[in-house]
């Protein structure tokens, strides 16, 4: 059956409230009328209009006063579902900007800043985020969500900005390539802008792919990279190096603090159920009982890092008084076929694994060297491969049974 929520039912309760009012003014002013236009009328019908216009707003006013405590009964009883939030005072908290905060990385830290205390403000368009991620905050008093494309200049007083808004799985960037370009150039510059204007720390989420297909392993900070300018990842790898170079220009030129993180693949909840990326491939076609796809030999390899340990990193690092790029991601390193039989038995299935033609530009060999982040920040990854799937697991799964639910709820015309 349909269900009205508690909201509704206040909004039913005020309209009606407000019908009420309206109708006995209305009657109030109908006699009025009546009265004067009938002004010879005798005086003894004038004082009887009186008294009835009076006893209907004593009625009225009695009437309003039950609603309002309805009301407040009704208010009273809208759980505050709000997870428990560290009180800073004035002084010690900081109002915090997340670019892409509906975002699945973005979601996570907007989680952390939130349970710390601060004051935080989402930005995001919604072309990969969804509001969904950040929801059990909306209403808090310490949170706002803004609907902005950072193509387009932004105007607000913050004291620090973590700069995520960027569509970062493959199928999102090359959709529109144009795009993915320019909210990593004039996106970037906007909100190193925005840092400039009002002088607040800024720190950007880079990633692995600005070392493209890497000559050297693991792969160091100081290397400089391989990667096609021209080819179809080009629009996110040339887009990330060009908004590292921005962000180190606005540095030296504007005497900014800037922070720059370089992210490795990173999986957890929220993760987009359809962004192509080994993680959820795998754990979708396994718990469909498809078979699961490995593009190429399978010999490939990458380093998976759960998010609550990249979303530590990230505040460590903003917090920290270290300037130059950090790697962010977990060294343990798996070939795509080893990935493919853990999957397999974690959940149990019967999924047959098939090779598939090799994708281009696809980078051989991933694992971060973190040797930087444990020394400037005193980090590194402490969720396990295991511990880390199984939560993501059982999101997806929940997911799985919405979106069947959904379906099923679907209209069907049948005409
Ligand atoms: N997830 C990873 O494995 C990974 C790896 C390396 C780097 N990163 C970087 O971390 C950041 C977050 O990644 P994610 O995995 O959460 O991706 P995501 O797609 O879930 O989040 C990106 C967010 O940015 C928003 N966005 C995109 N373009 C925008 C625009 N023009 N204006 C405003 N908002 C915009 C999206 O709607 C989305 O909410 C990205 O910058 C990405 O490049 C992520």
């Amino acid at each position: 059956m349909y269900k009205i929520s508690k909201k509704s039912k206040q909004i039913l309760i005020l309209g009606v409230s407000v019908m009420t009012i309206l109708f006995i003014i209305y009657k109030v002013i109908g006699r009025n009328e009546q009265s004067i236009e009938g002004g010879h009328g005798n005086r003894r019908d004038a004082v009887e209009d009186i008294i009835h216009n009076e006893h209907d707003l004593a009625e009225s006013s009695h009437r309003i006063e039950e609603l309002e405590e309805k009301i407040a009964v009704l208010e009273k009883r809208i759980p505050r579902t709000y997870q428990d939030v560290k009180y800073l005072n004035y002084l010690t908290r900081k109002r915090i900007l997340v670019t892409g905060g509906a975002g699945f990385v973005g979601s996570h830290l907007v989680d952390k800043l939130m349970k710390e205390g601060q004051e935080v403000i989402v930005v995001d368009n919604f072309f990969t985020g969804r509001k969904q991620n950040v929801e059990h905050w909306i209403g808090h008093e310490n949170f706002e969500m803004i609907h902005h494309d950072i193509v387009h200049p932004l105007y607000i007083e913050v004291d620090e900005i973590y700069h995520l808004a960027s569509p970062a799985s493959p199928p999102h960037y090359m959709q529109n390539p144009v795009k993915t370009i320019k909210t990593n150039t004039i996106g970037t510059i906007n909100i190193l802008g925005l840092a400039r204007r009002v002088n607040a720390k800024i720190l950007l989420a880079s990633t692995s792919e600005v070392y493209g297909d890497p000559e050297i392993h693991p792969q160091p900070e100081s290397y400089w990279g391989h990667v096609n300018p021209i080819g179809p990842r080009a629009c996110y790898d040339e887009g990330k190096r060009i908004s590292e170079t921005l962000t180190y220009a606005y540095a030296q030129q504007e005497n900014m603090h800037v922070r720059v993180a370089r992210i490795f693949n990173t999986y957890g909840p929220r993760m987009h159920m359809n962004d192509g990326r080994v993680v959820s491939n795998f754990i979708l076609q396994a718990l469909k009982s498809e078979v699961i796809t490995i593009y190429g030999s399978g010999e490939q390899t990458r380093s998976f890092q759960y998010v609550t340990d990249l979303v530590d990193g990230l505040v460590l690092l903003m917090n920290s008084n270290y300037t130059q790029p950090v790697n962010l991601g977990n060294p343990v390193e798996h070939t795509i076929n080893q990935f493919a039989e853990i999957i397999k038995d974690l959940l149990g299935g019967n999924s047959k694994i098939v090779h598939l033609a090799e994708v281009q530009d696809d980078p051989q060999r991933r694992k971060p060297d973190i040797s930087r982040a444990k020394k400037y920040l005193n980090w590194e990854p402490k969720v396990s491969l295991n511990i880390g799937l199984q939560k993501t697991v059982t999101y997806f799964r929940e997911e799985l049974r919405k979106f069947k639910h959904s379906q099923r709820n679907k209209f069907v015309d049948e005409h």
